[in-house]
């Protein structure tokens, strides 16, 4: 039986066997044709790199201080989601829309005609051909990539940007396979530039609320997680041409796991302060078959029968359980096909509390010291919801959403999350401290993907989680709670 101790035990010998190997990068693979998603090196059950050895040079980037900006000039590469950023970008006084690229020249031209008529400055434009995005992070006067492409172009792209010295925003995922976690991870401490993944889900209201709460020791000690990311996309998205149906359909063809892992995975492990103080330990993941992707396609033919001969492995219900080196457990879910409502579930059980999203439910022990709940009757048995919890959560609102929060639902953006995350991570740089998403988050939470399907094909075997900050969660200050 292969269990988490016998895989670190092979690891370990793996490791000693490679002592005094260089696993330094290699020079940056030319982006000259568009990655083929299918050649990502996945890594079979006996290549998994728990660790791997710091190259010469390198330095942790978790507390990276970089100079304050007055303004922060940003760049976009991929403006169908990317527009949401280059909005938010632009009701924000302390940012500078630089330049744009899209190879979709409608896109392309469409936003920074929006840059102009906003700003009244005319961005530069990138729209030749897929790799013209190289001459745009070359350029000198760009603080931050943001990158809203399909998957496989995440890492080239932010890799190229960082080596030219800027630091990169990610879209989710932030990577599809380990060995590319770590190639992020390596060269954001090669290069000392910020590599962050941009989960909008830790900046919904909830989200921050369930955080907030976690800090001031009001779900005492945390023992469970529950998160997913439940979308039916079967129906359209994954169908549109020219869109993300142009491009994500085809890893249903040859992954069967989470596909989307970082959604649910990026708030519930802020509050389990996963990389700060406690570090996914191994997953085991199972899926259900597949049915509706099939199904749809062959009863729709969408796209007038371009789609017959693709077969689809991907089972519809993905479900990992990961267990976290504090002992904690996480269960996960991906299904983008069955017909249920959307659901993050975002649950959050401790000793004191727990919480559940999709609808807002929280369960308290009576006994719970916390003061927010004097004088509240509240048993254990039953739920405080609807515009109970919405007045509990209002009280007790994270201090983001109290000062950005109603501001940001004018911007917009999945109902202001978009424009929290955008205005928090933008000051950051503005101030020149280390963002709430770092790039270990971004491995870490991405590395899932790539990890259930090895779990799934391995027959659910557990699969040791990569450590990407090479012992130091153990050492790294939790998340403050910011304002
Ligand atoms: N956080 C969220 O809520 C959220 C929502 C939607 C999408 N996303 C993520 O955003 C990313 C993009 O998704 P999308 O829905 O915008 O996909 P999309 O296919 O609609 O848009 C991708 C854009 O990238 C452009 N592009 C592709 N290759 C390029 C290249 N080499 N150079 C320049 N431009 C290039 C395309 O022309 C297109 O306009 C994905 O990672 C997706 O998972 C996140």
């Amino acid at each position: 039986m292969n269990t988490p101790e016998s895989s670190n035990r092979r690891e370990f010998l793996k490791l000693s066997a490679m002592a005094g190997l260089s696993l330094g990068l290699g020079a940056i693979p030319s982006a000259a044709a568009a990655p083929d998603p299918k050649n990502l090196k996945l890594q079979g059950h006996d290549e998994i790199s728990v660790t791997r050895p710091r190259p010469a040079g390198n330095k942790p980037v978790w507390d990276l201080q970089t100079k304050p900006l007055q303004k922060v000039r940003c760049a976009f590469i991929g403006l169908s989601r990317g527009s949401t950023h280059l909005n938010s970008a632009l009701n924000i006084d302390f940012a500078e829309v630089v330049a744009v690229c899209d190879i979709n020249q409608n896109r392309a031209k469409g936003a920074a005609a929006k840059v102009k008529a906003v700003s009244g400055k005319e961005p530069a434009i990138y729209m030749e051909n897929e790799n013209s995005w190289e001459q745009m992070v070359a350029r000198d006067d760009i603080d931050v990539v943001y990158i809203a492409t399909p998957w496989e172009w995440h890492v080239p792209m932010a890799v190229k940007a960082m080596e030219c010295g800027k630091h990169a925003f990610i879209e989710v995922s932030a990577a599809v396979s380990v060995d590319e976690c770590w190639r992020l991870v390596d060269t954001s401490e090669k290069t000392q530039r910020h590599c962050a993944i941009i989960e909008n889900c830790c900046y919904g209201e909830e989200e921050l609320f369930v955080l907030n709460m976690a800090r001031q020791g009001f779900f005492g000690e945390l023992k469970h997680a529950e998160c997913a990311y439940i979308h039916d996309l079967s129906q359209g998205v994954l169908w549109q041409l020219g869109s993300e149906g142009g491009w994500r359909r085809n890893y249903h063809t040859f992954m069967d796991g989470n596909l989307y892992p970082t959604h649910g995975l990026g708030p519930v492990a802020q509050y389990l302060n996963i990389g700060r103080g406690d570090a996914f330990k191994f997953v085991v993941s199972v899926s259900s078959p597949e049915f509706n992707l099939s199904q749809y396609r062959d009863a729709k033919n969408p796209n007038g029968g371009k789609h017959k001969d693709e077969k689809y492995v991907c089972g519809d219900m993905n479900t990992s359980i990961i267990k976290t080196q504090l002992g904690r457990t996480i269960m996960i879910q991906h299904d983008v096909v069955s017909p249920r409502p959307y659901s993050r579930i975002n649950a959050l059980s401790g000793s004191q509390a727990t919480f559940f999203g999709y609808p807002g439910r929280l369960a308290v022990n009576p006994s719970n010291p916390h003061p927010s709940i004097k004088g509240m009757k509240l048993n254990s048995h039953s739920w405080l919801q609807d515009e109970k919890l919405e007045a509990f959560m209002k009280a007790n609102a994270h201090p983001l959403i109290k000062k950005v929060g109603e501001s940001a639902k004018k911007v917009g953006g999945h109902g202001g999350m978009d424009h929290v995350m955008n205005f928090r991570m933008l000051d950051c740089l503005r101030q020149g401290i280390t963002p709430d998403m770092t790039v270990y988050d971004a491995a870490d939470w991405s590395s899932i993907l790539e990890i259930s399907v090895r779990s799934v094909k391995d027959g659910s075997m557990p699969i040791q989680c990569p450590d990407f900050t090479r012992g130091g969660w153990k050492g790294i200050k939790p998340l403050g709670i910011v304002s």
